[in-house]
């Protein structure tokens, strides 16, 4: 390859990367605000690690199911993660102790980060 045609590589890479592209900071914004409410919504009873052993778990009739389940993951799509996170539990047949979360509904690209969030939690 030419160096020129090595250094354009690199432009090109900079500038997706850090140039002014507002949709990968509006996706940056996403990220923090679902790490945000993950911390201080969700970890008190799905556990820091997705494993449901949150300390707000112990007193859940029905506690939450370990995000570590590979058989769990396959078997639902990130619509009805996302689904439960925002119209709660009851909404898809699950326990009501899983709450709805309204303020989300218009956030999509939060509810998408916390779909990966709980993808994440996985491995
Ligand atoms: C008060 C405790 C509590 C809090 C807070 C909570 N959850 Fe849950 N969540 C549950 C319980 C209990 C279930 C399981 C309900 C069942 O299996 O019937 C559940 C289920 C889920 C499921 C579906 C799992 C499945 O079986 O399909 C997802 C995804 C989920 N929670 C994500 C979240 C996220 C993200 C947050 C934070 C926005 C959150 N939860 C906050 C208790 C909680």
């Amino acid at each position: 390859m030419s160096r020129t045609l090595a250094l354009c590589f690199v432009f090109v890479g900079l500038t997706t990367a850090c140039g002014g592209d507002k949709g990968s900071d509006a996706n940056a914004a996403a990220v923090a605000e679902a790490e945000k409410v993950w911390q201080e919504r969700c970890v008190t009873c799905h556990g820091a690690d997705g494993s449901g052993n949150g300390p707000g778990a112990a007193a859940l009739e029905v506690k939450p199911r370990s995000f570590k389940d590979p058989t769990w993951q396959s078997s639902v799509d990130n619509e009805r993660i996302k689904k439960v996170i925002v119209e709660g539990g009851a909404s898809v047949g699950l326990n009501a102790a899983m709450a709805p979360n309204p303020d989300l509904k218009d956030k999509p690209a939060v509810q998408e980060e916390l779909a990966k969030k709980v993808r994440k939690l996985a491995q």
